[in-house]
């Protein structure tokens, strides 16, 4: 039964129907958790809510993993090819279906609408990237030193996979798991993130009417139980994986609780990424990298420039082309026409980039756009100059709309400082110098550079970090081998 606020909701869509007040196992939408109780999903922007879906438990997790279990014993004997096809009609209902997908995004992510419609498409091509990989995942032959045998390798999916899934990219977070899994013959167990459930029920209606059997991809909704729900995943002997994009912190935490039954692990954790301007870059380039690395999704990426190195002798150029930029960011609802960057997500994120700011305040920053509160979980975007290297915000990622600029000297100076992190997701830097572009983008401490661009996302590139930003990739065929298991076959003839 939908709620008065659930029906409203889902009166914004083409279709309906895609708007599911549910969690969904084994192929149904469950409204009920044990416990009775349902929890409630906000919009960012107006804090009004959007719909409930049910507060699920243990129990209701256990039963997810049984049905992914028995799901997983006959789809991991289909072949690529009849995967391939599944997946592939999949991908067409998530582009035919992308318009409600994104209007879904915006009510409970908050981002802007066209930025919504982007994400719409680059959630549906993790599931064409790996439909397409499905029916080119290759073994190998090993020559034998032994007369007469032959050494196969073979690549086997490795089980039920548990996924533990982002607010920041509602559909893109989960395609990215869920595709690589299907594709190598996995099921899996999502934990819906509890700020934006909607889009990932969304995702699995599709998934349902492109064929996708029973019991393949379950649903769990949480809130109150998420710890647990967490642990559950990580600790149940049947499932044999587990994903996780998120924080540092409770990605040491899966990992320990993971290590009891030593399951395949890919974590993509927290960053704090070096933006570099060096004074031979191309400035208009370099002010259109930051803007699009630092503001996307207002500044609520793992891959966001979070501190931006400029060299001085294009320190005061820079600063002022990118403020005047930033100043004519038109902030509000995602849906308004014209917004260009929406909302927070909640009030503690307010509360961390306030902190951020006013600490950079206090040790000399000058902020020469934004630096305030507008209203409820809107923040003016921000930029900050003359600060210091070691502010908060060069600690820690501050995930919100501020920008702040830190002048360097020589290229050893600045490689110091962007390496100076226990965390190595992304780097970028903007140079014109050949020798300078391998010297640097071999030097940085991360999983990925970025040279004379802000953007690197695609579902075709292997994205992961380095030292705490974890480990493991996803997208590309690299990002297909981290759900399945390489085996031997010695076969003596
Ligand atoms: C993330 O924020 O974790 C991912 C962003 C992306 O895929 O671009």
């Amino acid at each position: 039964m939908a709620s008065s606020e659930g029906s409203k909701s889902a009166k914004r869509l083409n279709k309906p129907e895609l708007f599911h007040e549910a969690a969904f196992i084994n192929g149904k939408f469950i409204t009920q958790a044990t416990s009775g109780g349902t929890f409630a999903v906000t919009d960012p922007a107006t804090e009004e809510v959007i719909g409930h879906v049910p507060d699920q438990g243990v129990k209701e997790t256990q039963e997810a993993i049984q049905h992914a279990y028995k799901a997983y014993q006959s789809w991991s004997k289909t072949t690529g090819r009849q995967r391939h096809d599944i997946m592939k009609k999949f991908y067409d209902l998530l582009v035919a279906n992308s318009d409600d997908i994104a209007t879904i995004i915006t009510l409970e992510n908050g981002k802007p609408l066209a930025d919504a419609k982007g994400e719409a498409t680059y959630g549906a091509s993790f599931i064409e990237w790996f439909a397409e990989e499905a029916v080119r995942d290759y073994g190998d032959i090993i020559p034998s030193p032994v007369a007469g045998q032959r050494n196969l390798v073979i690549k086997q999916g490795v089980g039920v996979c548990a996924a533990i899934c982002p607010w920041n990219f509602p559909l893109a977070m989960i395609t990215r798991k869920m595709g690589a899994a299907l594709a190598a013959g996995c099921s899996v167990v999502v934990k819906a993130p509890a700020e934006t459930p909607f889009t990932c029920l969304a995702l699995v209606h599709l998934a349902q009417e492109a064929g996708i059997p029973d019991g393949l991809i379950n649903i769990v909704t949480t809130d109150k139980h998420m710890k647990d729900v967490g642990k559950e995943l990580c600790e149940n002997k049947t499932v044999k994986k587990i994903t996780f994009t998120g924080s540092t912190g409770v990605g040491k935490l899966l990992m320990s609780q993971a290590s009891s039954t030593l399951k395949k692990c890919s974590f993509e954790l927290g960053g704090n990424a070096p933006f570099i301007v060096f004074d031979d870059a191309d400035i208009d380039a370099a002010v259109a990298g930051a803007i699009a690395c630092k503001f996307r999704s207002s500044g609520q990426t793992c891959v966001c420039a979070n501190r931006l190195y400029v060299q001085s002798g294009v320190y005061a150029e820079f600063a002022s082309r990118l403020a005047e930029k930033v100043d004519k960011f038109k902030v509000g609802n995602g849906f308004e026409e014209g917004t260009t960057h929406g909302p927070l997500i909640h009030a503690r994120a307010m509360e961390k980039v306030e902190k951020h700011v006013e600490d950079a305040k206090k040790r000399g920053g000058q902020v020469i756009v934004g630096g305030k509160r507008i209203k409820g979980n809107f923040f003016e975007p921000t930029v900050i100059t003359d600060v210091p290297n070691d502010i908060m915000i060069a600690q820690d990622e501050t995930f919100g709309p501020v920008a702040a600029l830190f002048k360097f000297e020589t290229e050893e100076d600045v490689l110091k400082l962007a390496n100076d992190t226990d965390v190595g997701l992304s780097g970028y830097f903007y140079s014109k110098d050949v020798g300078r572009i391998f010297r640097v983008a071999e030097a940085l401490e991360v999983g990925m550079v970025g040279v004379n661009t802000g953007m690197l996302s695609q579902s075709c590139i292997p994205f992961g970090g380095i030292k705490e930003s974890g480990f493991g990739r996803e997208g590309s065929k690299y990002g297909l081998a981290e759900y399945t298991t390489v085996k031997l076959i010695t076969l003596a003839i």
